[in-house]
């Protein structure tokens, strides 16, 4: 159910939860610093509690609610990159409830960039908001994927639907050089070329599960199963769904997608044509193997979501 900025305030005020439009994925926004109303979005998506959230704030100010740290280093990341697709997880200061945090000392801020939800933290405050999916599945991206996972009834805030369709980067600053622990649309190169500092990107990260609580758990998956495949296949299943970025394949009866290249586009799709397969009774979805990553490309963020979604 479309709901204003006005009842999504209201509703978060009074302890609810909001499915949020951003310029990435859908969130579940509650207010962060409720208690029980975060204990409610991890109940709704039934998500693991050592699986920490991510903080969205609408003005630099409210950061120094969630962080008694805020150096250079963040001044630079954040004036380059807010609002916009880039997590950045700092130390946390200690008024932040360790339910949000799933217990760590670090927490989890972005900014996001999109009107709608701007306007609606301006009247919250921060909130937290992980993707308005149920935990394992894909991440939403229209409303109707959000409805699809708690039902017609569910507010979902107004405004455009996302246009990345990739969560964001997440990126630890504290350490050094700093840390890619989720790839996305803001990229290891553009973030050392507009900081002038170094990146660790997260396929060298050997770390990664350790400092990444959510790489432990399944993402991003559908119930059909997900196979990457290197060639065009000599026949096409009615029951399956392809995803090819560098042949022009006939559509056939299959349902058959032909990116061409654009891999923003394919970014933008992918969640959906999961959701689809689904819909559809698929058992399987072949997507034809990504080019190694360029820079400032979305290719690695979609690489990663693409290995998670087809590994076991
Ligand atoms: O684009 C996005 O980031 C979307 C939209 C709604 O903003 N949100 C999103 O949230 O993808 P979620 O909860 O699905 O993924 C958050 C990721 C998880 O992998 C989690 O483990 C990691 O961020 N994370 C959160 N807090 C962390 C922390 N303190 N340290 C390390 N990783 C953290
Ligand atoms: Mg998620």
């Amino acid at each position: 159910m479309i709901v204003s900025v006005q009842k999504a305030a209201d509703i978060i005020k009074d302890g609810g939860i909001v499915a949020i439009p951003t310029e990435t994925v859908y969130g579940l926004a509650a207010d962060a610093f409720n208690v029980e109303a975060v204990k409610k979005t991890f109940d709704t998506k039934g998500r693991p509690a050592d699986n920490p959230l991510i903080v969205h704030i609408s003005r630099l100010e409210q950061l120094e609610l969630l962080t008694d740290h805020i150096d250079q280093t963040t001044e630079k990341i954040t004036k380059s990159f807010w609002p916009g697709p880039l997590t950045i997880v700092i130390h946390k200061k200690s008024s932040v409830p360790d339910i949000v945090t799933g217990g760590l000392d670090s927490v989890a801020v972005r900014m996001p960039n999109h009107p709608d939800t701007l306007e609606l933290i301006n009247q919250t405050g921060p909130v937290t908001a992980p993707s308005a999916n149920r935990s394992g599945s894909p991440s939403a991206t229209r409303p109707a994927h959000v409805e699809n996972d708690f039902g017609s009834e569910f507010p979902v805030l107004e405004g455009v639907y996302p246009s990345l369709g990739i969560e964001s980067t997440v990126l630890d600053i504290r350490t050094e050089p700093l840390t890619i622990l989720r790839p996305g649309a803001v990229t290891a190169e553009m973030i050392e070329s507009a900081t002038g500092l170094k990146v660790k990107s997260a396929e060298k990260s050997s770390d990664m599960k350790r400092h990444s609580p959510g790489s432990r758990y399944t993402h991003y998956k559908p119930a059909a199963r997900v196979e990457i495949i290197l060639d065009k296949p000599d026949k096409m299943d009615r029951n399956s769904t392809y995803i090819f970025h560098s042949n022009n394949m006939p559509r056939s009866q299959a349902s058959v997608y032909n990116y061409l290249g654009n891999f923003d586009k394919l970014a933008h799709d992918l969640y959906d044509h999961f959701r689809q397969a689904d819909h559809s009774g698929h058992s399987q979805i072949f997507i034809e193997k990504l080019p190694d990553s360029q820079k400032s490309s979305i290719i690695s963020a979609l690489k990663d979501r693409i290995e998670r979604a087809s590994s076991d």
